[in-house]
């Protein structure tokens, strides 16, 4: 029997014309939640609509960037106003624009991944956090990185982020265990997205895949998994938890 262990439940993805999100969005809805697709990527948000709507979902797809506090205000008005509640929130949207090193740093990239990976995230947090607060609670979960959790080479500004990703999911977790809010974060290693093409381009699958004890690169449907269970109730213990979702990476 299909699990529907999401039945009645709002689910808000953010990132979810693509990759991870998509996944996510789509394996939420196959659970019976109600989900809000939110993505700067507007033919992105509307395929992942389509998916859901065509499997018998419930779903609606609202064109946010993430980085703007207009927009994510917006997108919590319009959850809210068409789905009445926010049980769920997944904040994965992010970027990844270049590989270079610290020496070749460039402050616009920067200020750009920044803006989308972190600001983005602290922003659909306040005002997540602000309708969980109202109705007593929720389940939130950041997409960080294993880059969040040790340095591996690649952009100085994206490995920052993450590690910042993993910090603010803390903080905000402390701050509403209280309350009814769980907060944690998902750490993947190299999942087959758009985002690890050019690492892929470089380097070949074969040679993303050999960093990973489990020897392969994940999929996304693996994440979205995660997510899942840490929005669960089975996780109900569980707070402000970086969790491995790598194939062993983090682990060596
Ligand atoms: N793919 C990997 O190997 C990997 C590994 C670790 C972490 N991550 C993280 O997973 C998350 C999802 O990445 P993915 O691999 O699915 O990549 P992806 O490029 O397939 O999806 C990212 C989505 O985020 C959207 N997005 C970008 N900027 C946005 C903004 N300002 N507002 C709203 N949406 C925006 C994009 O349009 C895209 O649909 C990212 O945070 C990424 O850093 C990915």
């Amino acid at each position: 029997m299909a699990d529907r262990s999401f039945a009645g439940k709002v689910a808000l993805v953010t990132g979810a014309g693509s990759g991870i999100g998509r996944a996510t969005a789509v394996t939420f809805a196959a659970a019976g939640a109600r989900v809000i697709i939110a993505d700067v990527n507007v033919a992105g948000g509307e395929e992942t609509l389509g998916t859901i709507r065509a499997s018998g979902g419930d779903a609606m797809f609202v064109p946010t960037d993430v980085s703007e506090a207009n927009a994510v205000v917006a997108l919590i008005e319009r959850t809210v106003g068409t789905y009445g509640r926010l049980d769920c929130a997944f904040n994965n949207a992010g970027i990844n624009l270049e590989l270079v090193p610290t020496e070749e740093w460039d402050e616009a990239v920067f200020e750009r991944t920044w803006s989308v990976n972190t600001k983005g995230m602290m922003l659909c947090m306040k005002y997540e956090i602000r309708q969980m607060l109202k109705q007593g609670g929720g389940a939130i979960v950041n997409t960080a990185s294993v880059e969040g959790l040790k340095s591996i080479p690649g952009d100085p500004g994206y490995g920052s982020s993450k590690h910042a990703v993993i910090g603010l999911t803390r903080v905000a977790a402390l701050q509403y265990a209280k309350r009814g809010i769980r907060i944690n974060a998902v750490c993947p290693g190299a999942v087959r997205t758009a985002l690890t093409k050019p690492a892929i381009a470089i380097m070949g699958e074969e040679g993303l895949a050999g960093f990973h004890p489990i020897g392969r690169i994940a999929e996304p449907e693996e994440i979205a998994a995660a997510v899942l269970w840490l929005c669960s109730d089975g996780a109900s213990f569980v707070v402000g938890h970086p969790l491995s979702v790598d194939g062993g990476l983090a682990a060596q």
